[in-house]
């Protein structure tokens, strides 16, 4: 059990990334262990999912704190009595301090529900339906002092069709990242991530698939 990877998931709402996670390592498919799940929202549905399976919560409502700085010493604390490896932030909607950065400094990861650095921020789902991109996906990456700016580890690209509108082009996308955030982590639990300054190469990867998609599908 001594080599799992210890995991700290910070999340805000629903939490079906946070399921997929555990549903992975609850599969035998991710040698990851969630030591914590931190809310800032206490009516977070992702604690309820936490907490069916056993894992221990904490809620630190930001409302609590007077300012960011103190908010970030309490979560750096939690984190750090948890003994976490690794931050997962999954749909955690409040911006880190520099001292949270530097307290887990190339540890922190995010999942953004676009190809980046298209559409960084947030309703990036609208804002690409509203573009006319023809295809959009997510991306896990380091987080760094920008918002939606650091390091990226893994992507996944789907269309978007004419007919989408916010609502099922975002749902086609959590679908994707139900996939690349388990991956992700794997990759940092087996020791594969190497970080040189923007570029992210993963050790022992599979050859990569150089076939070009087109949306909409070309004529012949
Ligand atoms: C996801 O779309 C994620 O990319 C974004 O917030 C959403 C969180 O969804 N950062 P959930 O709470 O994991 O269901």
């Amino acid at each position: 059990m001594t080599d799992l990877l210890k995991l700290g998931v910070l999340i805000s709402g629903s939490g079906s990334n946070l399921q997929s996670i555990i549903d992975q390592i609850e599969k035998g498919t991710l040698p990851a262990q969630i030591k914590i799940v931190v809310s800032n929202n206490p009516e977070a549905f992702g604690l309820t999912r936490a907490k069916k399976h056993g894992i221990p919560c904490a809620v630190l409502n930001h409302q609590d704190y007077l300012s960011r700085e103190d908010f970030d010493r309490e979560l750096i604390h939690v984190l750090q009595n948890a003994g976490v490896d690794l931050i997962v932030l999954a749909g955690f909607m409040r911006i880190l301090t520099q001292s949270f950065l530097r307290a887990f400094e190339s540890k922190i990861i995010n999942i953004h529900p676009a190809l980046l650095p298209a559409f960084p921020g947030t309703h990036v789902q609208q804002k690409a339906v509203d573009y006319g991109v023809k295809f959009s996906g997510c991306t896990v990456h380091f987080v760094d002092e920008g918002v939606d700016t650091g390091p990226i580890i893994i992507q996944s690209v789907v269309p978007v069709c004419l007919d989408d509108s916010a609502e099922t082009l975002a749902a086609r996308i959590l679908e994707e990242e139900h996939k690349i955030y388990p991956q992700a982590i794997r990759y940092f639990a087996e020791g594969r991530i190497i970080k040189n300054g923007r570029r992210v190469e993963i050790k022992n990867m599979k050859n990569p698939d150089h076939t070009a998609m087109h949306n909409p599908p070309l004529d012949r």
